[in-house]
């Protein structure tokens, strides 16, 4: 299945998309770890982004067009996949097309999780990630079980990221609704586009994605 967790930040696509990994057996694509691994790595790209990404910018389309174009092509990739936070304007849409052309394969579904600009806020300001293993906390919603420590790999120290700052947020936000939101029109001409309400419990949303897809656990 090739299929693209589309949403504003926050919505909640990296924590869905650790579950449906699971669930569909194909590998989760998301070009915000992408790069921020390269930001983390020092590399000339990762530097670029960072200047973008640290003031909730978006990162020049051949930028991560490029990233997806390669990633795409390893082996893993052979049965499926599924983008998260890929595309996010209209230019990457187009150029996501055009490779998958190429090759004889298409997006077949896309899930909008949907959630308000209020709830992002809160969601991104209580948001905390592992350095070690790269688990997402939420300090209200889903807390880990020992303060600060991480339940999946035990690493003591958990992060907030540049970006969940007040001001970035809001500048992320404004690009979601700008340039990555009117996407959403050209999925539901397509008859591929799954509207599921993101409001609620990560289990229940999960369920919903499930039911969207018509995918059985
Ligand atoms: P990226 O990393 O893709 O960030 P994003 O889209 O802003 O999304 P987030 O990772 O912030 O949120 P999410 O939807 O994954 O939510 P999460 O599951 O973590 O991109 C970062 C930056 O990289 C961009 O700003 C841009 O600069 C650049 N970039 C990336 N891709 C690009 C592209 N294609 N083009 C150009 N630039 C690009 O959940 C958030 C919080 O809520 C967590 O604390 C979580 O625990 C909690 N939570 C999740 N679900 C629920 C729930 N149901 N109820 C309560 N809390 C919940």
């Amino acid at each position: 299945m090739r299929l693209v967790l589309f949403g504003p930040p926050g919505a909640g696509k990296g924590t869905q998309a650790k579950r449906l990994e699971e669930l569909l057996k194909v590998p989760q694509l998301s070009t915000g770890d992408m790069l921020r691994a390269a930001k983390r790595e020092g590399t000339e790209l990762g530097k670029t982004a960072a200047e973008y990404m640290d003031a909730g910018k978006l990162v020049p389309d051949e930028v991560v067009v490029g990233l997806i174009e390669q990633r795409i092509q390893q082996p893993d990739c052979a049965d499926g996949f599924m983008l998260d936070g890929f595309p996010r304007t209209i230019p990457q849409a187009d150029a996501l097309d055009a490779m998958l052309d190429k090759a004889g394969q298409k997006i077949e579904h896309v899930v909008s999780i949907e959630v308000p600009d209020d709830n992002i806020v809160q969601r991104l300001s209580n948001r905390r990630s592992c350095p070690a293993c790269g688990a997402v906390y939420h300090l209200v919603h889903v807390p880990p079980a020992v303060d600060n420590t991480c339940d999946k790999c035990g690493h003591v120290g958990l992060d907030q990221r540049d970006d969940d700052q007040p001001d970035a947020i809001r500048v992320r936000l404004k690009a979601f609704h700008d340039q990555t939101s009117p996407l959403k029109a050209l999925y539901d001409e397509r008859g591929i586009l799954h509207r599921v309400d993101g409001t609620s419990s990560p289990e229940e949303v999960f369920a919903r994605i499930q039911g969207a897809l018509g995918a059985g656990a």
